[in-house]
């Protein structure tokens, strides 16, 4: 499907809804959708900015520009470095501080509905980006609130009723980093020493365009292209010193799983998560990377020959679900041949490499200790004995959460929560071949695989800690990406491998109202593996 008729389909999609609101009495369109146009002129903002969804040509591979959709930032009022810009389509860095009360005049520009979420911020539910606030060419929305957040990597992307995945691909997205006292009293690496690093693949046709998959079973997959950009460009090369580094990683792809490692094997140390830094460094021999999610990490390049390379990889794993490249699956028409099938899920490939240029001594000490984590446990539950299901499951070719697929505004009994509550949720897949699911492969029918595909199940709102892990199946693909996960620190986003049930606990605090739980293959969101809780 094109663009053009997805948009169409839209379209008629909100034609058919119109119809049907102005037959509801007293239910209109345009009071269904409630968006926030004009600032709270009470509110006194610390900072103030512009953002704006466009359309743009970028210069992203040698040759054509690439037409891409792009948010682009103006400060109004606050520090300077709030806004920096990337070269590439890629938004602008947010740079916010903990307690800063925040306001952004959000403008779309592209001809389709818009809204924007940003992620792992706890911010109140008119302020989320829900796809009920979406605006159209023209429109704006503000948004209002107070970063809230520890120092940590967040993102800001668009988040449309049935066209995230379109529209982040195309370009709709940024990172945000927030700063706080605790994490500034450690003077980790900074200014030219902290690199953004934001991954996401594509597909480029022989002119340069950024190219979408087609068909069902492909969406069912996720998309998976051939060419790895990082801040959104490719093959490029970062040169460093001899000394520490503090990387902030952010998976920005729609469906690709990274396992990321060093080339030359020295073990990567993480100093950060999701939603904060972690109690103490940690070292890893290599660490998943699922969509959405964040990583911080030191690198000390303090040592190493000048003129020499390292290179941040994408290892093989296998358990990453069904591989399309020999199913007869559709050809691509650019340099990539077989779509996924010349990087499928799991495949090796290089993600971006640093060439030591210069040496230097004044590399800092690695900490010991970074910050305070409140550890949740089961005597912070508000119902010690209630869990809130989530199931992920598969029905009439389409993916599932709690039996059910996205409807604006659906919530089931379960998926209803107190506010100010701290809940139990247990993650898991309720189907048989789930757990036996990492077989994978032969003998199972296309259904059957779909069964054992990975799902990085995101919540809004608060961050939650991973309190439990099992894995069901006893399989030989699990061995290969289980040494990757990092279970301490905040979280807003988890893993769930084929076979795996998990156990989070999560806060609800300050916000009533509907708050998404989604996974984040924009693909399956798209199909609908995406629900509400409503927090009342
Ligand atoms: Cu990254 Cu519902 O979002
Ligand atoms: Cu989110
Ligand atoms: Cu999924």
């Amino acid at each position: 499907m094109s663009y053009t008729e997805f948009s169409r389909r839209k379209f008629l999609q909100y034609t058919a809804f119109g119809a049907i609101a102005s037959a509801l009495p007293g239910l209109s369109r345009s009071e269904e959708r409630l968006i926030n146009k004009d600032p709270d002129h009470n509110l006194k903002a610390d900072v103030e900015l512009e953002l704006h969804a466009r359309t743009a040509e970028v210069p992203i591979l040698p040759g054509a520009k690439t037409h891409v959709f792009q948010y682009t930032g103006k400060l109004l009022k606050g520090p300077t470095q709030t806004i920096k810009t990337l070269p590439g389509y890629l938004g602008p860095i947010l740079n916010f501080e903990r307690g800063q009360k925040i306001r952004i005049f959000f403008y779309n520009h592209i001809n389709e509905p818009v809204i924007t979420h940003w992620h792992g911020m706890h911010v109140p539910q008119k302020m989320d980006g829900h796809p009920m606030y979406e605006i159209y060419n023209g429109e704006r929305y503000v948004y209002e609130f107070e970063i809230d957040n520890p120092a940590s990597t967040y993102w800001y992307h668009s988040h449309t009723h049935d066209m995230t995945a379109t529209q982040v691909y195309q370009g709709l997205a940024g990172m945000i980093t927030v700063r706080d006292a605790e994490e500034q009293k450690l003077a980790l690496p900074a200014d030219d020493y902290e690199i953004p690093l934001i991954i996401q693949d594509r597909q480029f046709t022989a002119g340069n365009q950024f190219q979408y998959l087609h068909g069902m079973h492909r969406r069912m997959i996720g998309f998976l292209g051939d060419t790895i950009l990082v801040n959104g460009q490719a093959g490029s090369v970062i040169p460093v010193k001899t000394r520490a580094y503090r990387l902030r990683l952010l998976n920005g792809s729609n469906s690709r799983i990274y396992k990321l490692g060093w080339s030359d094997g020295t073990p990567l140390t993480v100093i950060g998560t999701d939603g904060g830094l972690l109690e103490k460094p940690g070292t890893m021999p290599y660490v998943m990377l699922a969509p959405a999610e964040r990583l911080e990490l030191w690198m000390d390049f303090t040592g190493r020959d000048i003129g020499s390379d390292l290179t941040l990889q994408s290892l093989d794993y296998k358990g990453g679900g069904p591989q399309m490249g020999g199913m007869g699956g559709m050809r691509g028409r650019g340099r990539g041949g077989m779509m996924g099938g010349g990087l499928a899920q799991g495949k090796a490939f290089p993600v971006i490499t640093f060439n030591i240029a210069e040496k230097t001594g004044d590399s800092p000490a690695l900490p010991d200790k970074l910050v305070t984590i409140k550890r949740l446990s089961a005597k912070d539950l508000t119902h010690p004995d209630k869990t809130v299901p989530i199931a992920i499951g598969m029905r009439h070719m389409t993916f599932q959460l709690n039996g059910r697929t996205f409807s604006m505004y659906d919530h089931l009994d379960i998926e209803r929560i107190p506010v100010d509550s701290i809940q139990k949720i247990r993650i898991f897949h309720d189907n048989d071949m789930g757990s036996g699911g990492m077989r994978g492969g032969r003998g199972m029918g296309m259904m059957g695989m779909m069964h054992s595909m990975p799902h990085p199940i995101h919540l809004h709102g608060q961050q939650f800690q991973i309190v439990s892990r099992k894995q069901n199946s006893s399989s030989s693909a699990y061995d290969t990406v289980k040494e990757g996960f990092i279970h301490s620190g905040w979280k807003d986003t988890v893993l769930v491998m084929p076979g795996e049930e998990i156990e989070i606990i999560k806060p609800f605090q300050h916000f009533t109202g509907l708050f998404l739980y989604h996974c984040h293959n924009l693909e399956h969101e798209d199909m609908g593996m995406m629900r509400n809780f409503e927090i009342y």
